[in-house]
């Protein structure tokens, strides 16, 4: 049987947990391509299979390092659904900007969709999302994208954004690493996405650190943070654009 592909840049795991709800729809033996792992290269996907893509929202557009990445994996148009998630701010061109890269590089996208999360920095947006609601608004768009894709439709839903894309912007949070209580264990500078992080944990190579928020996430110790005051000032300024419940949205 063909395969379904799920293609995730996900490096706190909440657009691969919502790719992988998507991917119930469907009864195709399934493979996942991990774009956080520095080493998937070229890869052509033929005709027949089926494709996932999703990637975080950051300031409006995906990740660079999940366009480039991107850039290598190749159609023959196949058909694909585009997922963004975001942090219950906005996700403005971002879904735009993910279908539009997998089209250029020979797939079709019949479906996508942009669902409201928790935000990996500011935690008390969206905390606790996607829940019970957004999971059965997923599974009712994942069923529909599905049917679609056995009818054999490829037709492009219109999907929001504008060309060209929100500049990117350079801000990001420092991080900091609790030196009495690291010990070394060297996990954070194993699953870097961009392997900004030394051998040993302790030093941050800062023009290739994207502060995606996984090494944060996953030290055993606690022992890497942002400043509170950074993120306090972040509250203050994004507070307003983040506080009330956004929703999802589907396009098919
Ligand atoms: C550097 C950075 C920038 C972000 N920018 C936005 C944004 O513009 N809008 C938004 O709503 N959330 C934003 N977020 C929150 C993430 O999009 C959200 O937490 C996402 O679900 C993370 O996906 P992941 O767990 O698959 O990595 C940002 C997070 C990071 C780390």
């Amino acid at each position: 049987m063909n395969q379904l592909y799920m293609i995730s840049f996900s490096p706190t795991g909440t657009n691969r947990r919502v790719a992988e709800g998507i991917a119930e729809a469907f009864s195709n033996e399934k493979t996942v391509v991990d774009l956080c792992e520095e080493t998937v290269g070229e890869m052509q996907i033929g005709k027949e299979d089926i494709c996932i893509f999703s990637a975080p929202c950051y300031g409006g557009r995906i990740p660079q390092t999940a366009a480039e990445r991107l850039s290598h994996i190749h159609g023959e148009q196949t058909p694909a659904i585009v997922l963004i998630t975001f942090g219950n701010r906005a996700f403005e061109d971002a879904l735009l900007e993910l279908a539009d890269s997998v089209e250029k590089n020979g797939f079709r996208v019949i479906a996508g969709c942009a669902v409201s999360a928790e935000h990996n920095i500011m935690h008390i947006f969206g905390q606790g999302r996607p829940d019970s609601l957004d999971w059965k608004e997923i599974r009712r768009f994942s069923n529909a994208a599905a049917e679609k894709i056995n009818a054999g439709e490829t037709e492009r839903p219109l999907l929001p954004g504008s060309r060209p894309y929100k500049e990117r912007h350079g801000g990001k949070p420092p991080i900091l690493v609790n030196e009495k209580t690291c010990v070394k264990c060297g996990l954070c500078a194993q699953k870097c996405p961009v392997k900004a992080i030394s051998p040993d944990g302790r030093h941050l190579k800062d023009e290739l650190c994207i502060a995606c928020m996984r090494c944060n996430q996953l030290c055993p110790q606690n022992s890497r943070s942002i400043p509170k005051t950074y993120v306090e000032g972040l509250i203050q300024r994004l507070g307003d654009a983040c506080r009330e419940r956004k929703r999802n949205e589907f396009y098919l």
